[in-house]
């Protein structure tokens, strides 16, 4: 195996260390697959591989985080990492074939608008559902509501005019400014307090930094596939989105971009997830956030960062945003707690750097403040014990649901279904065979029910019907193993094969 790669003054691995952890991981791999790791066996500790291998404490722990994100083994709390179950019996993801960004002729700038919103009105019209794999978002039943209660009567009894109140500057709340710029400290990210914006989730964010940035018919960079709720926000302004090839395990491709930045002259800005990107689940590793934010510096494009998943990772370490790199501004980082904490508070928030005055203006003409009282929530409980120990729950909660989901795609699934199982989040995405459409799938599995998420809302390039993502925000109950069970034999229907099971 290489030899010693020393970390820099910080702690983070140099560049090269991106093809050493694959290098590590690919010997695991093997090992797993001859079964000399055998299903249960416990993998070497971090501080094991540091030592066997000569490397850095992060790179050791991202050859962990790819061998989990591949799904070949899963970590027990305080215990470490196993050789899953699931290891064997599903091949992983694989790597994006594209090499550049997708050729233009593959794009289609518009449509996808339309595309999530049929999708999305359709099982609107059909009902209540009888198993909603659709929706990346975990069931109420995973936060806190009873704390969330009386936190917000406590609020408007010592607040009691809170609601007769207009808006009045400053446009954010101080408080809220304070308590998230000293959370942002804690993994690594330092913002003055003033230069916070509160927004109408995340999604407000990322379109107040397209507007701030972008006039209509300017190139913005994304993943491929990505979150569809930017593909159209990004069609909404009528923009171009160039889709950049991006790993399931360690999300966009660097040299596909560079290629992008030095072909296209009108891109002006890229849109990364970094953390538990959507719907792939990659997590970036430091040594790639520290050169996007270069390479975007280099050609003086803007980086948006949209880090809503950074705290549902399973991670020993804390793990830092682009934005921890970003020395001069470029970086526009956007997070929210819809996911994490409270959804109905939809409260987000954003730093846009170079760009905050824009923003701030641009909100304000466009919606004014957000009101006071979701921002007073957010400001007593964000990184308060309560909502820590809230985040290890809901992480431990994901994780048995993310494990049962793995396992009945195993079961009923067929044979040569590529599974992306991503070390935490809501979500799993799946390559399927080639011949199954999971558009039609998605016809066929509301029709009696089911929801799921096509391949084809994530993307405009038409290359992802053959994919899946399938949430596992609910816990795995009977039902929905059956549903799994279901859509597993419309899928062999669809191959014109009998079931698994
Ligand atoms: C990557 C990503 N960004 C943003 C959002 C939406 O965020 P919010 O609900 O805070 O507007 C989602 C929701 O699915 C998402 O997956």
């Amino acid at each position: 195996m290489p030899e010693s790669h020393a970390a820099d003054a910080a702690g983070h691995p140099p560049a090269d260390d991106a093809f050493l952890y694959e290098r590590i991981a690919a010997h695991f791999e093997q090992a797993i697959a001859q079964q000399t790791l055998g299903v249960g066996a416990r993998m070497p500790s971090v501080r094991d591989i540091r030592r066997q291998h000569h490397v850095s404490h992060s790179t050791a722990l991202q050859v962990l985080r790819v061998l989990e994100s591949r799904g070949l083994i899963e970590a027990r709390p305080r215990v470490g990492y196993f050789v899953s179950d699931t290891a064997l019996q599903m091949p992983a993801a694989r790597e994006p074939q594209q090499l550049g960004p997708f050729p233009m002729q593959d794009h289609r700038f518009e449509g996808i608008g339309e595309r999530a919103a049929e999708y999305l009105n359709k099982a609107r019209l059909k009902g209540p559902l009888k198993v909603d794999l659709g929706s990346a978002m975990p069931a109420p039943e995973l936060f806190d509501a009873k704390l969330l209660n009386q936190l917000a009567v406590a609020l408007l009894r010592e607040q009691p005019q809170i609601l007769v109140h207009g808006p009045s500057a400053p446009f954010t709340h101080p408080d809220f400014q304070a308590s998230m710029a000293r959370y942002a400290l804690g993994f690594g990210v330092r913002l003055a307090p003033m230069d916070i914006a509160a927004t109408f989730g995340n999604s407000e964010a990322v379109n107040l930094a397209l507007d701030a940035l972008t006039q209509p018919g300017d190139m913005v960079a994304i993943e491929s596939p990505t979150f569809y709720g930017i593909l159209q926000a990004i069609e909404a302004k009528k923009l171009q989105a160039l889709e950049i090839p991006s790993s399931p395990h360690t999300g966009m491709s660097i040299e596909a971009l560079e290629l992008a930045l030095r072909t296209h002259p009108n891109l002006k800005a890229v849109v990364v997830v970094p953390h538990l990107q959507m719907p792939q689940g990659a997590t970036m590793p430091d040594s790639h956030k520290k050169r996007l934010v270069a390479l975007c510096r280099e050609y003086r494009v803007a980086l948006i960062e949209d880090d809503i998943y950074r705290e549902f990772v399973e991670s020993d370490e804390v793990l830092k945003p682009c934005k921890a790199w970003d020395t001069d501004g470029s970086v526009i980082y956007c997070s929210s707690l819809s996911k994490s904490y409270a959804p109905g508070l939809r409260l987000g928030w954003m730093n846009a750097g170079r760009w905050q005055e824009r923003v701030q203006m641009i909100k304000f003409a466009r919606s004014r403040n957000l009101p006071v009282w979701p921002q007073l929530l957010g400001a007593r409980t964000v990184g308060s014990p309560s909502y820590m120990r809230h985040l290890v729950r809901l992480r431990q909660q994901l994780r048995v649901q993310r494990q049962a989901a793995a396992q009945a795609v195993a079961r009923y699934f067929p044979i040569g279904t590529r599974l992306s199982l991503p070390a935490g989040g809501l979500s799993i995405w799946l390559e399927l065979p080639e011949q199954i459409s999971s558009s039609r799938l998605y016809d066929e599995a509301l029709a009696i029910g089911i929801r799921v998420a096509p391949g084809d809302m994530f993307s405009n390039t038409g290359h992802y019907d053959h994919f899946l993502r399938l949430s596992c925000g609910m816990p795995f109950t009977d039902v929905v193993d059956e549903a799994y069970r279901s859509l597993g034999r419309m899928m062999h229907a669809q191959l014109g094969l009998p079931p698994r099971a």
